[in-house]
């Protein structure tokens, strides 16, 4: 590629948990701002990664009885897959335990050790063990405690390398002073600006207190501090100091997005290793706002925290990427809720951009068999949607260039509602009914040039739906490609045959999606909290004893248990009834081994009708008592008091 090189980064994720809407969001965020840049035909490298030394992974692999680096390995997977799932176009992952990477920790702490840049002390201090940070003691929250997580501090004094960060102030407020937009959004800059303003002082990058981490060069005692190794991937991924095309080309063309959280490393410690390193520091820093959830801190003890794998199945990989982007401006914080999301959903994406599509394809279909008319005289009518069109690809992309991605999808919508109108003020069906060929022409291909142009904006936000656009549009290859020419009215479109099929969003039943939602919550409850799931069990309605008498149960040995192949839940029993052999196929394989059942007596029911699991059938259902803890997980076969009671005997 010969385009501009941009250079887009997420924060490294710490692998000491699982992935929530926050690491989402940021990715997501990452990922359009690539790919609209690619689309425009910049050169654009996409880099995002894992955080893996460092105190709370060492103690987590603890508590679980794992090392530190079985634990990364598994919990990556987490990351990788939820990547893969919300259709991440990352062009590499950097893990800070590769060799690529410690190396190159390494070689930089020996760079600045010989510059004169690091130098051995002692160090006393207040240190968060789970934030892995000394608190100043004028930042210090009441009775000792870290003002970011609010949990006891402890009193260290340690032997450590430190970095003369005090030397930078100068220079990084200068650099600021001359690069306004390196950090947004403009509350940021000011903060940082400010906190360095009021002095820095030389910062501890090295650990005896812990094993997991990058040994340091030359004093096998300590380890680098996990925050001055996990900065340096963004250069380390590029394959720096070798000399190299990579990170002579992207260096510094890089934008990190960050959570407002970890604005400081990313704004004053990172550019100042960079500037002790002879580099300029990245072209901008932006740090986006925190997500609550249905107006809540997002937490694992409140058990509200949002599993994008759940968002992605329930709505589907594109609403949920354009949800997050469109419902807050970022930089600030915001609310997730489901609601809001199905609302969404149903508005903007079932209502308008799958209303323009399906309106103006039918008509195509109807009026010209399909087939693409050329364009035919314009009336200002014409032109004014061609020139807002051209005028939405100018303004997303000025408001892309700022992160703006509420303003930009607005600005798209504002062009969807536009055409949307305009099938109102032509009114294509008087047009086809008068026989107007030349003029219901221009319309159809106004509206297939709307529809192509919406499906190559879009495509940078939701690859998926804009690829169904593109073909049912009749398009062949990717929406965008082509890089520039295809963000212009009118290109191409001769002997195209329309190719409709299938609603792009179906609309959500507002009253059906409540009560789903409810069930959803309570199951959550439960887990969280037993009693809730007693709380909320449905009594069902008083029967007659008729109605009871119509169960034929029955007591029935477990003689062999099969598995069924590829299905990891289920089992096939057979069964001895006493005058009479059966087989039935019943979930419970994560709950008892084949062993564990085998000589067993369980209740059976055994005039329910016959029912096929994975081909195989079943005739009749086993009876078993559910747990609260989870509704399908935890549960337990009823069985006999007696056991020498003879299968076959019936239960009343
Ligand atoms: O800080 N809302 O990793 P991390 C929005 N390893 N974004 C959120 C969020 C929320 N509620 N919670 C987290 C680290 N995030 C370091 C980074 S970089 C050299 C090292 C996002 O796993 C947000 O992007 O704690 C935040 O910066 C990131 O997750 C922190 O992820
Ligand atoms: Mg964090």
């Amino acid at each position: 590629m010969s385009g501009k090189p941009f250079y887009i980064t997420t924060p490294i994720y710490y692998v000491n948990d699982v992935p929530h809407i926050g690491h989402a969001y940021t990715t997501i965020a990452a990922d359009v701002l690539s790919r609209w840049h690619k689309s425009g035909g910049d050169d654009s490298y996409f880099l995002t990664g894992t955080d893996e030394h460092g105190q709370k992974i060492q103690t987590v692999a603890e508590k679980k009885g794992i090392t530190p680096i079985e634990l990364c390995n598994e919990v990556v997977q987490n990351f990788e897959r939820l990547w893969k799932a919300l259709n991440i176009q990352n062009d590499d992952f950097i893990r800070t335990t590769q060799p690529r990477h410690e190396k190159v920790v390494q070689e930089i702490f020996r760079r600045l050790m010989a510059s004169g840049d690091i130098y051995k002390g002692e160090y006393e201090g207040w240190y968060c063990v789970p934030c892995e940070t000394y608190v100043p003691e004028a930042q210090m929250a009441e009775g000792q405690t870290c003002p970011d997580c609010h949990r006891p501090l402890t009193k260290m004094t340690e032997e450590t390398y430190f970095f003369r960060l005090s030397k930078y102030a100068g220079p990084l407020i200068k650099f600021y002073e001359e690069h306004p937009d390196a950090i947004m959004p403009k509350e940021r800059y000011n903060e940082v600006v400010s906190f360095i303003k009021s002095g820095l002082r030389d910062q501890s990058i090295s650990r005896t207190t812990l094993k997991w981490g990058i040994p340091l060069p030359g004093d096998e005692k300590h380890v680098i501090y996990v925050w001055f190794d996990a900065l340096i991937n963004y250069l380390s991924a590029l394959g720096y100091p070798e000399p190299g095309e990579k990170w002579e080309k992207y260096w510094p063309a890089a934008r990190h997005l960050v959570g407002k959280d970890i604005i400081r490393f990313h704004c004053v410690i990172w550019p100042a290793m960079l500037l002790a390193l002879g580099l300029n520091p990245p072209v901008r820093v932006f740090a986006h706002g925190w997500w609550t959830v249905e107006g809540e801190k997002m937490s694992k003890s409140l058990g509200n925290v949002v599993d994008p794998f759940e968002m992605e199945t329930l709505y589907g990989v594109d609403p949920f990427r354009y949800f997050l982007l469109r419902e807050v401006p970022f930089g600030h914080d915001g609310d997730f809720s489901e609601l809001a999301l199905v609302q969404r959903i149903n508005s903007d994406l079932a209502n308008d951009l799958g209303n323009l599509l399906s309106r103006s394809l039918q008509m195509i279909d109807k009026y010209r068999e399909g087939m693409l008319p050329a364009f035919g005289a314009q009336t200002e009518l014409d032109k004014e949607i061609e020139t807002l069109g051209e005028k939405t690809v100018a303004d997303m992309d000025a408001l892309l260039d700022r992160f703006a991605f509420d303003d930009a999808l607005k600005a798209l919508w504002a062009f969807v509602s536009r055409a949307n109108k305009y099938i109102d003020e032509t009114e294509p069906w008087k047009l086809g009914r008068e026989g107007d060929v030349e003029r219901l022409d221009a319309v159809l291909r106004t509206l297939w040039e709307a529809l192509r142009l919406s499906a190559v904006l879009v495509a940078p936000f939701m690859p998926d739906t804009a690829a169904r656009i593109w073909s049912q549009l009749g398009l062949e290859g990717e929406p965008g490609a082509g890089a520039r020419a295809a963000w212009k009215w009118g290109e191409g479109g001769e002997g195209i045959k329309v190719n409709r099929s299938g609603i792009l969003f179906p609309r959500i039943d507002i009253e059906k999606w409540k009560k789903e939602k409810e069930q959803r919550d309570l199951e959550k409850r439960a887990k969280l909290d037993p009693t809730a799931f007693f709380k909320y069990q449905e009594p069902k309605p008083q029967i007659e004893y008729d109605d009871f008498a119509k169960l034929d149960l029955r007591v029935a040995l477990v003689e062999k248990v099969e598995v069924v192949p590829k299905a990891d839940k289920l089992y096939v029993l057979n069964l001895d009834l006493g005058n009479e052999k059966r087989v039935i196929v019943s979930s419970i394989r994560e709950n008892y081994k084949p062993e564990e059942l085998e000589g067993k007596k369980i209740i059976v029911l055994c005039n329910l009708k016959p029912a096929k699991f994975r081909g195989v059938q079943s005739n009749g259902m086993l009876l078993a008592a559910e747990s609260p803890e989870s509704r399908y997980e935890v549960l337990t076969l009823l069985t006999v008091m007696d056991d020498s009671i003879p299968a076959g005997s019936r239960i009343s």
